[in-house]
């Protein structure tokens, strides 16, 4: 009797502990989903779908002027219909609604959503609430006040892709919530701003990492920014944390940035379907993401 009072009480601690640490919000968990939706034969698939492997450089690619057109097209896209769910994304919509207006949005405009069938992925976006840091599947769950949730869009459109995430508030989120957004925002902001000709691509992981750090907060090195292309993921890996990755940019080069920040400690786990990762210790991460083309004289973002 003593032992459980004390278990309780410890438990106690540690939940207000947490609370006081990390915000309040509610910690997520997978609930039941709809089935993956269809994509008409006449929209054209990228080779991963259909062959379960994808063509993919080894090294980071120069894209030509042809590449480089095609890129803006896809990025454009993908940014549109990101910036079309802000009037959609309130309290009561759940992520699978989301999944659908993605899905039409990217279907009438005769693109593919990328991430669905990527690997196995179920949905066609990625909707990530609170403590899950990544790669969240859609599902009914309705959206609550006070939520964080990131939405990461990618579409292959006449055989490119484009890739860009951001991370909503749904109505009354908590201090700690709103800093959270915003801090992550501001790294994605100095890491495409210290991008250009010769810089070393390890440059943007120590300007990200030092103003997470210096504003509280943890890069979860786990995640990855990319290149992309005719190939959804591909060289070079962009570290959002210090590294030591070789390289130095070039014109004509195109990559993800998308650093995922939390209030907690960096680790991580993958849940049983094989895709939705969370937090360890439960707290909010934040992630935004842009693509983009390394110019004669700095970055231009061709997500905006
Ligand atoms: N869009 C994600 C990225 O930024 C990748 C999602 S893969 C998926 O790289 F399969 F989960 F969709
Ligand atoms: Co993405
Ligand atoms: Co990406």
């Amino acid at each position: 009797m003593e032992y459980a009072n004390k278990a309780i009480t410890a438990v106690g601690r540690l939940w207000r502990t947490n609370i006081m640490r990390f915000g309040v919000y509610e910690k997520v968990v997978p609930v039941e989903t709809s089935p993956s939706r269809i994509v008409p034969a006449s929209i054209i698939r990228p080779d991963y779908v259909l062959k379960t492997t994808e063509y993919v450089p080894k090294l980071a690619e120069i894209k030509d002027d042809t590449q480089i057109s095609g890129m803006r097209n896809s990025c454009k896209l993908a940014a549109s219909i990101l910036n079309q769910l802000h009037a959609y994304i309130k309290p009561g919509v759940t992520t699978d609604d989301i999944d659908e207006l993605v899905h039409s949005l990217t279907i009438k405009a005769g693109a593919y959503p990328s991430p669905l069938h990527y690997k196995g992925f179920p949905k066609s976006v990625c909707t990530s609430v609170n403590n899950v840091a990544v790669h969240g599947i859609p599902d009914l769950r309705p959206l609550q006040d006070g939520d964080i949730i990131n939405v990461d869009i990618t579409v292959f459109f006449k055989q490119y892709h484009g890739d860009c995430s951001k991370t909503f508030l749904i109505g009354n989120v908590d201090d700690k919530g709103q800093h959270l957004v915003h801090i992550t925002e501001e790294c994605l902001d100095i890491g495409i701003k210290c991008c250009g000709p010769d810089v070393p691509f390890c440059n943007i992981g120590a300007v990200i990492n030092r103003h997470a750090k210096r504003n509280g907060l943890t890069v979860l090195p786990a995640f990855l920014g990319h290149g992309i292309g005719q190939y959804f993921h591909g060289p070079p890996e962009i570290y959002h944390t210090l590294n030591r990755y070789p390289g130095l940019m070039k014109p004509g080069m195109t990559f993800t940035i998308e650093p995922v920040l939390s209030h907690g400690s960096e680790h991580t786990v993958i849940l049983e379907d094989g895709w939705t990762v969370v937090t360890e210790d439960g707290a909010r991460t934040a992630q935004v993401e842009h693509t983009v083309l390394i110019t004669d004289d700095g970055a231009e973002i061709l997500t905006k």
